[in-house]
């Protein structure tokens, strides 16, 4: 990863401002996304944890670890998303749960000590813009989770990315041309198409697995988000209007989401990763 890189989505998401914000409520994938990546964050997190979140954005799931218990230490790589943080998070009462706000990037976690943190959360893609230095950032994220704790995280998928948006994939094919969509489906790497304003890398789940394996991690969980809401959305309104039809398909789709069958399926693959023995042993 270039200083370029790192720079292109500091500005990105510096410039998406308060989008950020309504990216998990106006669409109700983005609804049912919020909720398998809640449901699979209390998994893992419970009272009185300390978590280092990463990536935070604008505090949707701030909210939700200060709900859980948690005390956070929020952190983003964008200054913009850390002041709307700021703003969204402290007209709640999760405030008080909040020990520090940071400028972070997920490939520089030097400044903490080998495991001072009960988990680390990476949910909505920070490991996705670490690029080809996604080992060393995971590596990282390990360290300084405790033994018996977790990295929580979801990062982009590269087959389901292609599933639900074919139209955009197909228009990129198109316009750089065969050869370089080619090589983003095979890589998932989006840097191959020069001039986009928001490229990232995306993975298949095999890869997250080789990931986790290659720093000695151990890979715990996985889940897709989203499978069967990826679908027609317009299927699904009558039942978000009916809360017990509503909590009955939530139900179902957080189980399929984990199915092996499905990992691959949604835009973001969801990730729970321990330290491995050495690191306890250590
Ligand atoms: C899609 S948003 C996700 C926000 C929130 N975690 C969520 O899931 O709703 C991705 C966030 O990751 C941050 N980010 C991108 N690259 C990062 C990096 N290298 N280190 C830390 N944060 C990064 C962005 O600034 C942005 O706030």
């Amino acid at each position: 990863m270039t200083t370029e890189d790192i720079n292109a989505t500091r500005i990105y998401y510096d410039q998406l401002g308060e989008r950020e914000w309504t990216r998990l409520t106006s669409a109700i994938a983005g609804r049912v996304s919020f909720e398998v990546h809640r449901r699979f964050l209390a998994r893992f997190v419970g009272r009185g944890d300390r978590v280092l979140e990463i990536g935070a954005g604008p505090g949707r799931f701030t909210i939700e670890l200060a709900a859980l218990g948690a005390r956070v230490v929020v952190s983003d790589l964008s200054p913009v998303q850390l002041e709307l943080n700021r703003f969204h998070v402290a007209r709640t009462p999760a405030e008080s749960a909040v020990e520090d706000r940071v400028l972070l990037d997920v490939c520089d976690v030097s400044r903490y000590a080998d495991g001072e943190f009960d988990a680390v959360v990476a949910y909505g893609g920070p490991l996705s813009y670490a690029f080809d230095a996604a080992e060393d950032a995971l590596n990282g994220l390990l360290r300084i989770t405790r033994p018996g704790g977790m990295v929580v995280a979801s990062v982009m998928s590269t087959l389901g990315t292609w599933r639900s948006s074919l139209p955009g994939v197909l228009g990129v094919a198109h316009r750089f041309g065969e050869e370089v969509n080619d090589k983003v489906l095979a890589t998932g790497d989006m840097r191959h198409l020069v001039g986009l304003d928001h490229v990232c890398r995306m993975f298949r789940t095999r890869q997250v697995e080789e990931l986790i394996d290659t720093v000695g991690g151990e890979s715990v969980a996985l889940s897709a988000s989203n499978w069967a809401s990826m679908s027609d959305p317009s299927a699904l309104e009558p039942l978000e209007d009916d809360p017990e039809r509503w909590r009955h398909f939530l139900d179902n789709e957080v189980a399929a989401c984990a199915e092996p069958g499905a990992t691959d399926g949604g835009t973001h693959i969801l990730f729970a990763a321990a330290p491995g023995r050495d690191a306890s042993d250590g």
